[in-house]
């Protein structure tokens, strides 16, 4: 019998290289919520663990799938060895991704968290309720769900699914294959605002191990109330969970977004951006959660953007197809499922060199710095001046 804890470490003493760090329930990060609802108890639990009090700067960084990926499959291999229950082990797998210039927090920017996780079949992340807003974009093809406030979103390659603020979820896994999806938190942010807070124990129904919600509305009820673009039901209260302003539609499906983008080819598209589509809460029009914004764009072939940069820090996804964007000097090439992240107000560009469309998601902290009264915008014009896109 192996010690799970102990192969965790040395496989991260691996795996640090690669500015990645590996995680299961059996070593669960030492960063914990500030507070647990533990009914009457008055104190939090105090943070500890990789919480660093230098003022540290998040870098530009690519982490290549090719170089990332094979982790999933040793954590796999580990859970099948563990000396703990799978379910113990297995409730969460999956990987934190690490900015180098954040000296082992485990954080990508200094608002957003992101992790790869896989679902085994028969995995279950049970029920919980927190404050950080959160989102899945799913890599595999098909295989996996989350549940949230009772709707049961059935996961494919492309989707968003949100669990914003103050919603009850679960995840899980009842296919047949390994399910694979990146996870993006605004936790850091909140983590810096103290105002981390979970719950586990969840006041309704729950089905089968009691570790799931019971599914109390029709399948895609996400498309049902909010999926046809322009139509927003009058009678219902937009609002989801205990969290305020955030999106009502849970489940944005990627074989929309694509189809959506592919409608808009023969446009112009943004200067910096491309053919762009925001992902918004339809009821507003506004960002799906307070502190994040999410897009998608397509690169053409051959397309360039001009360069542009903006006071918020920027995640991208690559979903399909190659390209480069160019960094404050640094060129980071990337492909398919390739993730790289743009720190703020530095110069950035991309490219498609290929005979293919290539599509990115982006996730920026914007919405948060435009509230707070510190959103700028610039872009570099063909005569390389720069103008003041937001001023
Ligand atoms: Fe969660």
């Amino acid at each position: 019998m192996m010690d799970a804890r102990e192969a965790m470490e040395q496989l991260n003493a691996e795996a640090g290289g690669l500015h990645i760090w590996l995680r299961t329930q059996a070593n669960a990060p030492a960063q914990r919520p500030w507070f647990r609802d533990t009914g009457l108890e008055v104190g939090g639990e105090l943070a500890k663990g990789r919480v660093g009090a230098a003022q540290l700067k998040p870098v530009a960084h690519r982490w290549r799938w090719s170089e990332i990926a094979p982790y999933l499959d040793k954590i796999a291999e580990i859970a099948r060895a563990a000396d703990v229950s799978p379910i113990e082990f297995a409730e969460r797998q999956q990987f934190l991704l690490t900015n180098p210039g954040l000296s082992g927090r485990l954080q990508v920017t200094s608002t957003m968290r992101c992790a790869v996780s896989t679902y085994n079949p028969g995995d279950v992340a049970p029920v919980h309720i927190h404050t950080p807003n959160a989102s899945r974009t799913i890599l595999s093809e098909r295989g996996g769900y989350t549940t949230i406030e009772g709707e049961r979103c059935e996961a494919a390659r492309g989707d968003l699914i949100l669990t914003p603020n103050g919603t009850w979820h679960d995840h899980g896994n009842d296919g047949g294959e390994p399910v694979v999806w990146i996870d993006v938190l605004d936790l850091p942010l909140m983590e810096f605002l103290d105002c981390v807070w979970l719950d586990e124990a969840y006041p309704g129904d729950t089905e089968g191990n009691s570790r799931a919600q019971r599914v109390t509305f029709p399948g895609a009820y996400s498309q049902i109330a909010y999926g046809r673009g322009g139509l927003v039901p009058s009678f219902l209260p937009h609002r989801r969970g205990f969290g305020r302003d955030t999106s009502p539609m849970f489940h944005y499906r990627g074989v929309d977004v694509r189809g959506a983008l592919a409608g808009l080819c023969r446009e112009g598209g943004d200067p910096y951006d491309a053919i762009a589509l925001r992902f918004v809460n339809p009821a507003t029009g506004g960002s799906v959660f307070p502190t994040l914004d999410y897009q998608a764009q397509m690169l053409r072939p051959g397309e360039e953007t001009r360069f542009k940069r903006e006071t918020a820090s920027t995640l991208y996804i690559a979903i399909e197809g190659q390209g480069v964007t160019e960094i404050g000097g640094a060129s980071l090439d990337w492909q398919t499922n390739d993730i790289f992240v743009v720190p703020s107000f530095v110069w950035r560009r991309h490219i498609n060199r290929s005979q293919n469309d290539a599509v990115l998601y982006a996730v920026s902290d914007a919405p948060l710095m435009d509230k707070i009264g510190q959103y700028r915008a610039q872009g570099r014009l063909p005569d390389d001046t720069v103008a003041e896109l937001v001023a």
